[in-house]
């Protein structure tokens, strides 16, 4: 009797206890049964995606094909940092919240664009150094009356959502690690689960469940097995035999940086894995093997982080074909019979239906030009491959389609139900894989075992004008049970932004050529087109308040594409960014402000004076540890400085000063001196002046 009473007290202990927390029952907390109808809630963008199965279709249409041409800018607000945008915004009761590069957190008032709180999470310059991508960030999860985000040094914080204070912060990665969170968490009956990414610089991949309400770390499953003998999870000793040699020193790869998706049906958490560390396999698995789960798509119990099965779109991967892109679940009539199907378009180039219980393969078929394989075999999952695009195994270059950007990247794609069409914002662009011959991993930078110096573009009009012709990019409708495209918006240049679907019959997106627009669902026909003055990449949500619908998007060019690739970052004339976010209703009669002139330095270099020597090995470190950030060959963007323009080129000492010294280390360029010597560090001043007189002579101003 005695015990039983004192149990009772302890559980009612227990219970207030749990009081003290979130209340999920509360008025606009956000819960288990808010997420999974999310589906109908027309007034709110509750997740990333919008809803569990993330198709970004909304099913508000009060803005519809016929009254579209009357959208107009309701308001605007300026962000603080002028890098890469990529957040989607999450909408509940009226207000916004959205993520900006470095991590930083704004709630605005969504009918008058009031800022109502703000939160920086300090993020370290220096961090810069460590993302593969720029200093992005995907967007928040919400859950009770707080939001969770991750930082870029690999926080994970949980907000007030009211005030913006913190409530918890973890650190989810182990300290001086490369690894970087950029994607948005996702929150499954209180469990917030975060990823991240880093597979270019050497990490090993692992996504992570914490409790919502105390940031206590609950499960952890990592996508690539350790050495053997140190396995006990059994989806790592069963991946054990698919590597070779000493992967687990150089990381492996794998990492979860962005796509996943549940089925509260099945309860099965999906998550897309991604590219091999280093990309080249004959270093990371000498001998090959399918090294599971690179670029695989895998399913999870939420629970408990046990896997279930999984699928993976490129065995043994060495060209960067990561499986985090979106992923989007659908019910789809497929020959006769209702299938519930997980799709997704991948780097690789093709277009993955599966039946998202077994995981089995239902179609594929590729929606971009693809070389490196001709197309999947149905009987066994596995990529028809040309054996010339193996560089691994050749030694030898390859150009390869798609490139490392992919035929799609993280831009999230929509699905209309209504239409029973996927849209995809697509970029056909290839590249040509060196492998590296001697290579060796290094503390700092990309860790490839790839020879981006040897690929890089040469100074040679033809080649430039050839290669710019042949890089593209559209937006595509792709039927996903014909597998088939139904039609095309070509743009100037690839790396466009993300989707929105609405049962207005619309379909939004921004692109590179600062526009933002829309399209009828069905044909394609643009119905509406605005001028940003700036790249967008991230995707639009719509919300609704008082009986009124607000179509929102965060502008602001960046990322990956508009800092790497050089010549191709800027197909077409350079893209700004003016970081923004822009909010539209019908009727709205806001206006921007003038676009300020872009003030680039001319190309004026010094003298071109350097040796053989060192322009040969200033061009190769260039390519090693440079070009990432500021441009393939040198040829920067406006994004992070074009060194052919750098002031600097007439002044070695502060040249010095910034690349050994550290003295930018705060805005992000950070010190190479544990990776290169001061004179290396002039060998490459030199090698960016005969760049800057090579394409002053071609014409760049
Ligand atoms: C992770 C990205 C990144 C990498 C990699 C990188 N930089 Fe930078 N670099 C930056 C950013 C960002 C700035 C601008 C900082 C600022 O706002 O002043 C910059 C600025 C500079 C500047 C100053 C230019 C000027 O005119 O103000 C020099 C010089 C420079 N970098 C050289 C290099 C060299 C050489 C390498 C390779 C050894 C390199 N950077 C690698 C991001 C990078």
């Amino acid at each position: 009797m005695r015990t039983s009473l004192l149990l009772i007290s302890a559980t009612l202990a227990l219970l207030t206890g749990c009081d003290q927390g979130m209340d999920l029952d509360a008025p606009g907390a956000v819960n288990a049964e808010k997420l999974e109808q999310a589906a109908s809630n027309d007034q709110d963008w509750l997740s990333y995606g919008r809803t569990y199965d993330e198709q970004r279709h909304s099913p508000l249409a009060k803005i519809n094909q016929s009254n579209v041409k009357d959208l107009g800018l309701a308001w605007f607000a300026d962000m603080d940092t002028a890098r890469g945008q990529e957040a989607t915004p999450i909408v509940i009761d009226g207000k916004i919240y959205i993520t900006t590069a470095w991590s930083k957190v704004k709630a605005y008032d969504g009918v008058t664009g009031k800022l109502l709180w703000e939160y920086d999470p300090k993020v370290p310059g220096e961090t810069a150094a460590d993302a593969c991508c720029d200093v992005v960030n995907r967007g928040l999860a919400a859950w009770g009356d707080r939001l969770y985000f991750g930082t870029l040094d690999g926080r994970l914080v949980a907000l007030d959502r009211a005030t913006g204070k913190v409530i918890w912060s973890k650190l989810t990665i182990p300290v001086g690690e490369p690894y970087t969170i950029t994607g948005a968490p996702r929150i499954i009956d209180g469990k917030v689960i975060i990823g991240n990414g880093g597979a270019e610089m050497g990490v090993r991949g692992y996504i992570t469940a914490y409790d919502a309400e105390d940031g206590e770390e609950l499960w952890r499953f990592y996508t690539v097995p350790d050495q053997p003998g140190k396995n006990t999870a059994k989806h790592l000793k069963a991946a054990e035999a698919s590597w070779k040699g000493e992967w687990w020193k150089l990381g492996g790869g794998g990492t979860v940086w962005d796509a996943m998706a549940y089925d509260p049906e099945l309860d099965l958490l999906y998550i897309g894995v991604g590219n091999g560390s280093p990309w080249n396999q004959s270093y990371r698995s000498p001998g090959g093997g399918d090294n599971l789960y690179l670029s695989s798509i895998v399913a999870l119990r939420p629970s408990t982080g046990e896997y279930v099965w999984h699928y993976q779109t490129t065995p043994g991967e060495t060209w960067d074909f990561t499986a985090t892109q979106h992923i989007i679940l659908a019910d789809l009539a497929i020959d006769g019979k209702q299938r519930k199907v997980l799709m997704q378009a991948p780097k690789n180039g093709f277009f993955y239906v599966l039946d998202r219980a077994t995981g089995e393969l239902l179609s594929a078929n590729n929606y971009v030009a693809t070389n490196w394989a001709t197309g999947i075999d149905m009987k066994t999952g596995r990529p028809i491959e040309n054996p010339d695009a193996r560089i691994d195994q050749t030694g030898k270059p390859f150009v390869v389609t798609p490139g490392p950007g992919g035929g799609h990247n993280w831009q999230p794609m929509a699905y209309n139900p209504d239409a029973g069409l996927v849209y995809i914002p697509v970029q056909e662009a290839s590249f040509p894989y060196f492998p590296e011959a001697d290579w060796k991993s290094a503390t700092i930078g990309f860790n490839t075992g790839m020879d981006f110096a040897a690929g890089a573009m040469p100074a040679d009009a033809n080649i430039r004008k050839a290669s710019l012709a042949s890089t593209k990019g559209a937006l595509i409708a792709w039927d996903p049970v014909a597998q088939k495209e139904r039609w095309r918006v070509k743009f100037r240049g690839p790396w466009n932004g993300g989707i929105l679907s609405t049962a207005g019959g619309l379909v939004f997106q921004g692109n590179s050529a600062s526009r933002f627009a829309a399209y009828n669902v069905v044909s394609g026909e643009m119905l509406w087109d605005t001028p940003t003055q700036t790249g967008i990449m991230a995707a639009p949500v719509t919300y609704s308040v008082n009986g009124e619908q607000y179509v929102a998007v965060l502008a602001g060019w960046g990322g990956s594409w508009a800092i790497s690739p050089g010549i191709f970052s800027e197909v077409g004339g350079p893209v700004r960014n003016i970081s923004r976010l822009l909010v539209y209703k019908l009727g709205g009669k806001a206006k921007l402000p003038p676009e300020p002139p872009l003030a680039l330095l001319p190309i004026d270099p010094p003298v071109d004076n350097g040796t053989p020597r060192q322009l040969a090995e200033g061009g190769r470190l260039f390519g090693r540890f440079c070009g990432v950030c500021h441009g393939d060959a040198a040829y920067g963007s406006n994004l992070v400085p074009d060194l052919r323009r750098s002031g600097l080129l007439h002044d070695p000492d502060s040249w010095k000063a910034v690349v050994i010294g550290g003295m930018l280390k705060d805005k992000g360029m950070v010190s190479f001196k544990e990776a290169i010597s001061e004179e290396q560090a002039d060998a490459i001043r030199h090698y960016i002046i005969r760049r800057a007189h090579e394409d002053k002579a071609l014409g760049d101003k």
